[in-house]
């Protein structure tokens, strides 16, 4: 993973906003988010998120195959963030191209990759989730500017025979379009030009509506949770841990209820770092890993929504 080293806590938030630290934690489990200097963008981040991978994974550049990049916040509107980061780690062989699923994106870049890799067509995927969502706030709508955070995370999924079922055991995405006004930044070179009117009316900032995305995201989070084990003959029981995207504390411990797996099985680092959408689960995955929490052998099932709306689960052996 890697962050920007810029801090913005709550206390921060209470000097030019109407909002607290009390109201942020009670209602989000948020305490802090990062925010990225004026030179960083995402494919800064995801970059160095690479590079770690890359070390972790004692592999180099080279060695990649493919590189997706999942961004909701791309540097430009073309070329793809996944080809500044490919010119930024020299991975010179590799093909590389951005998806947007929004906070889902490292999921449904995962389910990409999975297939790649299964298909015996490619030895090295990688899927970096890189965000910089603070460059589309409105920051002053206390309603979304205290939720979002910038960040980024990476994983290499490398083609290893097994007689075992391992590594990733499934993913499972579902899109509906029907609610993309959920969750949207609404100004966009496609629908309309740039104009002053739009910038005006902060249309290339985020608009949510909170409280229904909220009540899809349990119930689609716990859903897809229920089809993926199913799908791999697997019970809540046999799960090691959560990694459940961090968008609201209050979130994954509705989810926690609903699917009966207690939340110390959850995986949670939204305090520190608030929604990264889709740097979130890369981020919670490294974490996880680092704190061992995850283990050799262990089942991890990972589950998200988000913008779309879109939403999906993957099961992992590792
Ligand atoms: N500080 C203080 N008060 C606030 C703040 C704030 N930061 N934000 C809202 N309020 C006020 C509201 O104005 C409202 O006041 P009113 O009753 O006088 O009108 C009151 O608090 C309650 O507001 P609600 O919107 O009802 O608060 P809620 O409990 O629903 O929490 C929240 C809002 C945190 C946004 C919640 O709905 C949520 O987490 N939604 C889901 C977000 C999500 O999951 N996103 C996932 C995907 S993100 C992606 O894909 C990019």
């Amino acid at each position: 993973m890697y962050l920007p080293e810029k801090i913005l806590t709550n206390a921060d938030l209470e000097k030019t906003l109407d909002t607290s630290d009390e109201w942020i934690q009670t209602r989000t489990g948020i305490q802090e988010r990062r925010i990225a200097q004026k030179d960083e963008a995402s494919s800064t981040l995801g970059a160095n998120a690479a590079k770690n991978a890359l070390n972790d994974a004692g592999l180099t550049p080279e060695d990649l195959d493919l590189i997706i990049v999942c961004t909701s916040t791309p540097d430009v509107l073309y070329p793809s963030t996944a080809c500044f980061v490919q010119k930024i780690i020299g991975a010179s062989r590799a093909a590389a191209y951005d998806i947007s699923a929004v906070c889902s994106g490292f999921v449904f870049g995962l389910s990409i990759a999975e297939q790649f890799v299964k298909s015996g067509r490619y030895e090295h995927v990688m899927v970096i989730g890189a965000e910089v969502n603070s460059r589309i706030m409105d920051w002053t709508d206390r309603k979304t500017c205290v939720l979002f955070g910038d960040g980024a995370g990476a994983a290499i999924l490398k083609r290893v025979e097994s007689s075992e079922p391992s590594g990733i055991l499934s993913t499972h995405i579902h899109s509906d379009g029907n609610h993309s006004d959920f969750l949207i930044v609404p100004g966009g070179i496609g629908r309309e030009p740039v104009n002053n009117d739009a910038v005006d009316n902060k249309m290339y900032c985020l608009k949510m509506a909170g409280q229904s995305t909220f009540k899809m995201a349990v119930k689609r989070m716990s859903e897809v949770s229920v089809e993926c084990l199913e799908y791999n003959g697997l019970t809540t029981e046999d799960v090691d841990v959560v990694v459940p995207h961090q968008a609201n504390r209050r979130i994954i411990e509705t989810v926690s209820q609903k699917l009966n797996v207690p939340l110390d099985k959850f995986f949670i680092n939204i305090h520190k770092y608030g929604n990264t959408s889709a740097a979130s689960i890369p981020i919670a995955l490294h974490e996880a890993r680092e704190s061992g929490k995850i283990q050799q052998g262990n089942l991890s099932l990972l589950t998200v929504l988000g913008a779309g709306l879109t939403w999906g689960a993957a099961a992992i052996r590792w």
